[in-house]
């Protein structure tokens, strides 16, 4: 090819390449579109096309080049230049103005000492960090602990309101004009980028988020599909940014918001709004969403007006964060653990809807238990579809008063499940039914019983087919035996045909039993198999949870699996020899022995045995005693460890890990996000750990041993 023709296609690439960022500029950036969407994919094509006939022009950073044709293996770790922080909460007016009176107090603020605040939303997604160097992207990473993360850079390039090449600052209005190039690279500057323009490296940080509606596109795609869907569109970002391939990463079409920093070199900021300002016109995505304010009334103007403005929002976001403006002052206030001195995160409460009650239903459960259920038009709540939410029981609904046809106000927080909080009385027409409690299993028609003073109401048949399809669906759960490939659908076929009554069954099982079942191939019976086989050794306390005995939770069955070692003893134990275990109360040992006391259950255990069942009894001894008798909670999002990792730590220690907070909680420990149980733990002044002096806790009490 001749040098002049490749020079003119050179030309016309970068006058392509130059026309499309601008374009992404305008779009992303000052959010003021300047081409349509099909000029755009025009030129896009255009350029592609010339590319893939000169594969020698194409460059890393074109904009066709963001999905890279590499598949990812693993994910290397990344080191942060400066740690990833973390942010304080406040929950109320009092808690914000409480951290604003110490800062104040720390730089001897007097009363006329004004000290101006940024306000920016508090995004729910993933924060990330980007490492520019000299204005081009080269690397990019998810938190992790905060001090390194994860390096997720093929699929962060993915995302389209990301520059790969940062904008040179264009020159202020007031500076001479110079003649404008023919083809700049970019519209409004007249010279290539230069070193000068940028620092030399700088960590810009931000967060990656989905909208709602590509939250809503996916989830309905992948139904559709048969696979599974996301709970949230958090969840949603974490999984797409985790993506080893970066073409799956891509048609997720994720997005972000730069808002802070991290290390930087040959650059300096006067505040947070100068900080917002640069990055915008570095061509980088803020959020609109910001306030300058004056004070801290302004501030709580700004959090209060966003309470209800947010839910029109196509994203979600559980809060305000407020920051210090000023650098210098953010200096001289530093940080406190793993948390900046100068900024907050104004935590809005669980999120309240309304929604319609369309009917009640009864479930029951696999201890018979008949749990009345709302079934709801359904309704979005913090950007999860909620259709059903639990009237817990019969004393309940009358208690609030439910009925069929109600308007009622439903509250979720964090991953519990949504409840019904009140009716909204003002919204009745008169043709609300009431609901009538059953007294008959509505699934076998069994007669049910509440003995005085319990509020729940039971089937007693013990062979009423809701109750076993709930024992059996508990039995093969994850945190039992582990079954894989037995979800409610199979089961429940499997127990209308007949060949499954009690889990002993299962063991049973053979392949051409299984073929039958809708949607099972050969393929996946034979995995249900193998599966059902290598349930036969899992741990003896998952065998005793998976029995689903009244009382006896993870933690229960762990303790009596810790003691017994086996279940040839738990099976003859007495009330007595029970009860005597360090926690293991009254009622629990009485359910214990209550459940081995029944023949059907005896038998069922014979049958298991022979069958080949032989939990492991792999629980040992705890390795120390440093947390003997102190409990903790673990609420948030752990970054270092994995919850299980974590409660294991504590029971290796001779402490337990317990899920609700009480007086009796030695410690919380807050990950990310921590909500509710942080909040009560402060109110009862139950210690609040970070996940770092936990483990830090854990590594000195080991050494001390
Ligand atoms: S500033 C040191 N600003 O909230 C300051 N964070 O716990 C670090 N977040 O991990 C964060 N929107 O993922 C800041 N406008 C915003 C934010 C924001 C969302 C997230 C971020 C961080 C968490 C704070």
């Amino acid at each position: 090819m001749s040098s002049a023709f490749s020079e003119t296609v050179q030309a016309r690439i970068d006058s392509l390449r130059q026309q499309i960022d601008a374009a992404n500029y305008a779009y992303f950036a000052l959010d003021a579109p300047t081409l349509s969407d099909s000029s755009y994919d025009s030129l896009m094509r255009e350029l592609k096309e010339l590319e893939a006939s000169h594969p020698e022009l194409v460059t890393a950073d074109s904009p066709t080049q963001r999905v890279g044709a590499n598949v990812v293996t693993t994910f290397d770790p990344i080191a942060h230049r400066t740690p990833m922080l973390s942010l304080d909460n406040a929950f109320s007016e009092e808690e914000l103005r409480e951290w604003e009176a110490k800062l104040r107090r720390q730089v001897g603020a007097g009363e006329d000492f004004a000290i101006e605040y940024v306000c920016e939303l508090k995004i729910d997604g993933s924060s990330i960090s980007l490492a520019y160097e000299n204005g081009r992207l080269i690397r990019g990473g998810t938190r992790g602990n905060g001090e390194s993360g994860e390096d997720v850079t093929h699929n962060l390039r993915t995302i389209a309101a990301l520059p790969l090449q940062l904008r040179p600052i264009a020159p202020k209005t007031e500076a001479p004009a110079k003649p404008q190039a023919a083809l700049s690279l970019f519209d409004d500057v007249e010279e290539e980028p230069s070193a000068a323009d940028f620092p030399s490296l700088i960590e810009i940080r931000g967060e990656v988020f989905m909208t709602h509606s590509e939250f809503a596109r996916i989830n309905s795609e992948m139904e559709e599909r048969g696979g599974k869907t996301f709970a949230n569109p958090r969840n949603a970002t974490a999984g797409s940014l985790r993506q080893k391939d970066p073409s799956i990463t891509a048609s997720r079409k994720l997005d972000i918001c730069l808002y802070t920093l991290g290390a930087c070199e040959g650059w300096s900021f006067e505040s947070q709004y100068d900080l917002l300002q640069t990055y915008k016109q570095w061509g980088l995505r803020t959020n609109p969403n910001v306030a300058i304010c004056k004070n801290i009334d302004e501030v709580l103007a700004f959090c209060e007006s966003w309470r209800t403005k947010k839910e029109s929002l196509n994203y979600d976001i559980d809060g305000v964060v407020v920051k210090v403006n000023s650098f210098a002052l953010q200096r001289e206030l530093g940080q406190v653990s793993r948390s900046p001195r100068w900024a907050i995160a104004y935590k809005y409460p669980a999120l309240q809807v309304r929604t319609k009650v369309e009917k009640i239903e009864i479930q029951v459960g696999r201890t018979g238990a008949l749990t009345p259920v709302a079934h709801l038009t359904p309704v979005a709540v913090a950007g999860v579809v909620v259709s059903r939410a639990t009237l817990h029981n019969e004393d309940e609904i009358r208690r609030k008063d439910v009925r069929v046809g109600d308007t009622v106000v439903i509250q979720r927080a964090g991953e519990v499940i949504p409840e019904v909080v009140e009716v909204v009385v003002g919204e009745r027409t008169g043709d609300e039914e009431e609901f009538v409690f059953p007294t008959l299993c509505p699934s076998c028609n069994s007669p049910t019983e509440r003995p005085e003073g319990e509020v729940v109401r039971r089937c007693v048949n013990l062979i009423c087919p809701s109750k076993v399809q709930a024992q059996i669906e508990h039995f093969v759960s994850r945190n039992a035996m582990d079954i894989e490939g037995l979800g409610e659908k199979q089961v429940e076929q499997l127990i209308a045909t007949g060949l499954v009554k009690d889990p002993a069954d299962l063991y049973t099982l053979e392949l051409d039993q299984l073929l039958p079942i809708e949607r099972m191939g050969e393929k996946l019976a034979t995995k249900i198999i193998a599966n059902i086989d290598s349930s036969k050794t899992r741990p003896l306390s998952r065998l005793i949870f998976g029995l689903g005995i009244r009382h006896i939770g993870e933690h229960g069955a762990e303790v009596l699996a810790n003691h017994f070692g086996n279940l040839d003893k738990l099976r003859t134990a007495t009330v007595e020899e029970l009860s005597g275990i360090f926690e293991i109360g009254k009622t629990t040992a009485e359910s214990t022995f209550a459940y081995f006391a029944e023949s059907r259950n005896q038998n069922l255990l014979d049958r298991l045995e022979s069958a080949g069942v032989r939990p492991a009894s792999t629980e040992t001894a705890p390795v120390s005693t440093a947390f003997a008798k102190k409990t903790f909670v673990f609420t948030g999002t752990l970054l270092q460890l994995k919850r299980e990792e974590a409660e294991a730590m504590v029971k290796a220690r001779g402490g337990r890990a317990s899920g609700s907070v009480s007086k009796q909680t030695s410690y919380v420990v807050a990950g990310e996000s921590a909500g509710s149980k942080l909040a009560k733990a402060q109110q009862l002044g139950v210690a609040v750990l970070t996940e770092t002096e936990f483990i830090e806790m854990c590594d000195v009490k080991e050494e001390a041993q």
